[in-house]
């Protein structure tokens, strides 16, 4: 269903090939959109791009590492190549890295983490940037952060401080670019179902977890795509530089 209207736009989604990535091109493919997906893994590309031949879209499909500069540039131009212009930028990628104690927290650990979740959003964005500025077409940029972009959560500083600097480039980007007709938004997610969570928590964990929500439930990923789209519409015209929660409740207490 096209509920979106994103029909003409193309879309970059960083992570694109699983979880929380996977569902926001599922959900802009049906409104509409032609979507590239990003991601480190070729297998799982060519997985969802499968899925995205049910729906009538064009589709392209890179690997990229987001914490190498050389990559993201290499795969914006492999974009624009092959869908000639980028209209829609989900910075997307993430990993959690290792549960320790700010005070155990490893220097490799740390800098993994900040290399992926933040640097890599960096590279993105600028990459997209670039990219609207030159088509003259303005665009809309999604930073995808957390609820920890926010809040604190035991064992998790370098997701936590990589997350709550997503938020401040956002602001930044959105200040920057405004007269380039690109809007450039936050999304924080409660915890939600996906591979990334599956593979790090048990689901006991997953259980007690879900009680911190007010819906006392983990979300799904298709429930934060919906958000996506919608920042990624037109509909979304007055929406820059915010940060959305959506989260179950989460950090409504
Ligand atoms: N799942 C949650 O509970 C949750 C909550 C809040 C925010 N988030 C954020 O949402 C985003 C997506 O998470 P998810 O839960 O869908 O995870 P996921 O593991 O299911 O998907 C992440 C994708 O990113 C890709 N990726 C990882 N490192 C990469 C790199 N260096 N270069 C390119 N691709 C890379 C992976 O291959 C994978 O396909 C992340 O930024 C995550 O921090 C997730």
């Amino acid at each position: 269903m096209n509920t979106y209207g994103l029909g003409g736009k193309v879309a970059v989604i960083t992570g694109g090939a699983s979880g929380i990535g996977r569902a926001c091109a599922g959900t802009m493919a049906r409104s509409g959109a032609d979507i590239s997906i990003w991601d480190q893994d070729w297998d799982q590309i060519e997985l969802v791009l499968k899925e995205l031949d049910a729906v009538e879209c064009r589709t392209h499909g890179v690997v990229v590492d987001v914490g190498d500069p050389a990559s993201v540039d290499a795969a914006i131009a492999g974009t624009l190549s092959a869908l000639g212009h980028v209209d829609v930028a989900v910075c997307n990628a993430g990993i959690g890295g290792a549960a320790l104690t700010s005070g155990d927290y490893s220097d490799e650990a740390w800098r993994e983490v900040i290399r992926v979740n933040l640097d890599g959003v960096f590279y993105t964005q600028r990459a997209a940037i670039r990219a609207m500025k030159a088509s003259g077409r303005g665009g809309s940029i999604i930073n995808m952060a957390s609820i920890l972009g926010a809040v604190g959560f035991p064992t998790a500083s370098a997701y936590t401080a990589a997350k709550h600097a997503v938020v401040g480039l956002t602001q930044v980007a959105a200040w920057d670019h405004a007269a380039d007709g690109i809007r450039v938004n936050a999304v924080g997610p409660g915890f939600i179902r996906t591979p990334l969570l599956e593979r790090n928590l048990d689901e006991a964990t997953l259980q007690v977890l879900a009680g911190q929500h007010a819906l006392q439930r983990i979300g799904e990923p298709h429930e934060v795509a919906e958000l996506v789209a919608w920042l990624a519409s037109d509909a979304a015209s007055f929406a820059t530089g915010a940060y959305y929660p959506i989260d179950g409740g989460y950090l409504a207490r």
